[in-house]
């Protein structure tokens, strides 16, 4: 076992920031440099967390004793990017979505199989732990079966990134790729893959901004609602409701709470643990607990089972349907 694993970063923006204050709480992952295009912004980077930068993969991969790549770049370039690392030897954490198309995606999982390298896709909310609970609430059928279960994930369109790429659907495929596939991942990894699925939503100059969907599974039933076309200054927000046969989870206006027949309303304590660099690590929810996993696995040599490459495909498959029926 590999008690420590040595990771470079590209993409020092929004996301890259985020990863560099969770690799600065892990035991087991050290981020020892970064890569961005732009000079200015690497070298700040680098000195905020007192790491080696760099302008080019390439440049970094030949300086620098890596195990892994986390890609935080613009989504139009995650394939191109994994590729390079995988045929470089580098095990790969790579944001979401995990590309624009499903060519891109096969071409991702075929470069890491044929590297013999490991691949995760930054599906967090599979990791969040409001979500977590959901899902072993559903699994463990505590309170029988789920009914049904609203997923919504709405706010103002985001305005930081570089070169105002979000804004260009061929970089990042609009807002239902880009923000709604995280319920859509999360419904797959909550009750597999749909028997019916209706998608209904709205185009503007901006792309596929926002997103009714249905979907059934058996009995159960699904409505997914996403969207970035708030006016801006509207709070981002992310909220369900499942309801059980004897029992509902609702994180909505409130913190999650658990509803069951005859009982108190019962809100689970979300642990809150202190981050090395102080903060705190409840603050950054999923995606400490994304690349935790992430490091865990790797260092102690086991698959990644909570997402993988597969299910990251799958879920892009049906983010690019709901993208067509609503396109139709
Ligand atoms: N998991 C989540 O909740 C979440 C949230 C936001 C963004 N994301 C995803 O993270 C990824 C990055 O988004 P972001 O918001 O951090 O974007 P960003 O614009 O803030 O950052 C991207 C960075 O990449 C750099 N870059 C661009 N082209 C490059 C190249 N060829 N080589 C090196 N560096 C280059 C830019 O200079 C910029 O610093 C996207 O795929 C996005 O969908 C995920």
């Amino acid at each position: 076992m590999n008690p420590m694993i040595r990771v470079g970063l590209i993409g020092c923006g929004f996301m890259g920031r985020m990863h560099a204050n969770v690799y600065q709480t892990l035991e087991n992952a050290e981020l020892i440099a970064a890569v961005d295009i732009k000079p200015d912004v690497v070298e700040k980077y680098a000195s905020d967390f007192g790491i080696s930068a760099y302008t080019t993969l390439e440049a970094m991969l030949a300086s620098e004793q890596i195990d892994a790549v986390d890609v935080c770049l613009p989504t139009y370039l995650h394939k191109e990017f994994t590729v390079a690392a995988a045929k470089a030897g580098k095990h790969v954490f790579c944001e979401k979505p995990m590309a624009m198309s499903l060519t891109e995606a096969d071409e991702m999982i075929a470069a890491c199989t044929e590297a013999g390298v490991q691949l995760m896709i930054g599906h967090c909310i599979r990791f969040w732990p409001e979500y977590a609970i959901l899902k072993q609430i559903t699994a463990s059928k505590k309170f029988g079966e789920l009914l049904s279960v609203n997923l919504t994930r709405y706010g103002a369109f985001p305005t930081w990134s570089s070169e105002d790429w979000l804004s260009d659907v061929t970089k990042s495929g609009g807002g239902v790729l880009d923000m709604h596939i995280h319920d859509t991942d999360y419904i797959h990894y909550l009750l597999g893959n749909p028997d019916e699925i209706h998608s209904w939503g709205t185009v503007d100059a901006k792309g596929p901004s926002q997103v009714f969907t249905t979907m059934k599974f058996g009995k159960a039933i699904a409505h997914l609602e996403g969207g970035w076309n708030l006016p801006s200054g509207t709070p981002f927000k992310h909220a369900f409701r499942a309801i059980f046969e004897r029992g509902a989870a609702i994180m909505d206006v409130g913190p999650l709470t658990i509803y069951e027949g005859g009982k108190e309303p019962h809100v689970p304590e979300i642990p809150k643990m202190e981050a090395a660099g102080g903060g705190n690590i409840s603050d950054l929810g999923g995606y400490y607990h994304e690349l935790k996993y992430f490091a865990d696995r790797l260092t102690n040599g086991q698959p990644f089972e909570t997402v993988t490459p597969q299910t990251s495909r799958v879920s892009l498959a049906t983010t690019l349907e709901e993208i067509r029926q609503m396109s139709a």
